[in-house]
């Protein structure tokens, strides 16, 4: 076995146009529906995973800490056991190391934002990366390989995340759209993207920063008795479909009603849910109506989405940046707590540092 003893990778969040939302019954963590999303580049989490050979006595249990921005946070540490645990059969180094695992995010803390995605993309490539190393002399894994494996990981972390390896859109979930997609891990979308869905980028209008009521793992579980499920998965599967060939073609008057439609089922799924929540919050409803009626005005090529969230996220086409900065300053900054939005760039990929 090399000395490999420290990883370090930057990855970024993502944001789903067509949204993952439910999961198939049997397997652990396997999308019910396809997604697609943008990785946005500038919202990333750097993970550095250091290990130390355990004594054979204990080589039958994770061994783990965990540290957020430098504090130790131990009430993170059943979750990422839980990653350990359920990547131990394809990676039986897990239990022969202990892991102290290191994290942080580059956007403020207590904005709302899921930083998930970018935390086990990030702790997936760190691991699938020793993994490598390992294995080096007697295998050699191509990117391709090594992408793949990563984005199981995450997958097994948080179902989103497994998309964050990717600097093109990630593909997850089978869809007859692309030959290549699976339920196991995210596959690039390689197809050439029409130049007026190449330059986009991503303002997320923060509405509210507190913990949510329901968390995304509670929320997909109710979608296991909701009474619309499988007319939301026959939905997806037909708007993943129609997205993909939207963003060859480049037709935006598709492209915003398709992914404004997706964030509003979304919501919808969870207004219907059995118990029914609510995550909007009257200054995201404001916000949308603002984009509503500024977009008629103007044309500007821009569209709203959301994730499991209060917040808004207003995507547009970057060669309108001024104008959609001096819209958010003027028109929507009242509707954001404490005046907040974060700015971000589409399609980074991760980087190992
Ligand atoms: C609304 O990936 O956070 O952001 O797999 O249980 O960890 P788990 O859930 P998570 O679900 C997020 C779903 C979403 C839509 C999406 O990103 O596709």
């Amino acid at each position: 076995m090399s000395e490999y003893n420290c990883v370090k990778y930057r990855c970024p969040s993502n944001i789903a146009l067509v949204k993952y939302w439910g999961k198939k019954s049997g397997g652990v963590q396997l999308p019910a529906n396809p997604s697609i999303s943008w990785t946005l580049t500038d919202l990333h989490a750097t993970t550095t995973v250091t290990r130390a050979k355990l004594d054979d006595t204990h080589a039958s249990s994770v061994s783990l800490e965990f540290f957020l921005a430098g504090e130790p946070k131990p009430s993170f540490e059943p979750k990422i056991r839980q990653f350990l645990e359920r990547i131990a059969p394809m990676m039986p180094q897990v239990k022969e190391f202990h892991w102290r695992i290191e994290s942080e995010n580059n956007f403020p803390h207590g904005t709302g934002i899921a930083s998930s995605a970018a935390g086990f993309g990030a702790l997936a490539l760190c691991f699938a990366d020793f993994q490598r190393a390992d294995l080096a002399g007697t295998q050699t894994w191509s990117e391709e390989e090594f992408l793949q494996t990563a984005s199981i990981y995450a997958r097994l972390g948080s179902g989103s995340a497994c998309r964050s390896v990717y600097g093109q859109p990630g593909i997850w979930g089978e869809t007859k759209a692309w030959s290549k997609a699976t339920d196991e891990f995210a596959v690039p979308f390689t197809a050439e993207v029409h130049p007026s869905l190449n330059n986009w980028a991503d303002a997320v209008l923060i509405v509210d920063d507190g913990e949510k009521s329901v968390s995304s793992t509670q929320g997909h579980d109710l979608l296991k008795d909701h009474p619309y499920a499988t007319s939301r998965y026959q939905q997806a599967q037909i708007n993943l479909e129609r997205l993909l060939e939207i963003m060859k073609e480049g037709d935006l008057e598709g492209f915003i009603s398709l992914v404004e439609s997706e964030a509003l089922q979304l919501h919808a799924m969870m207004m219907s849910s059995e118990p029914y929540y609510l995550l909007i919050r009257p200054n995201t409803v404001a916000i949308i109506e603002k984009i509503w009626l500024k977009r008629k005005e103007t044309q500007w090529p821009m569209a709203f989405t959301l994730d499991a969230g209060a917040n808004v996220h207003l995507l547009y086409d970057k060669s309108y940046s001024q104008s959609v900065m001096n819209f958010i300053e003027t028109e929507l900054l009242p509707y954001c707590k404490n005046s907040l939005y974060l700015c971000s760039n589409i399609g980074g990929s991760p980087q190992k540092n």
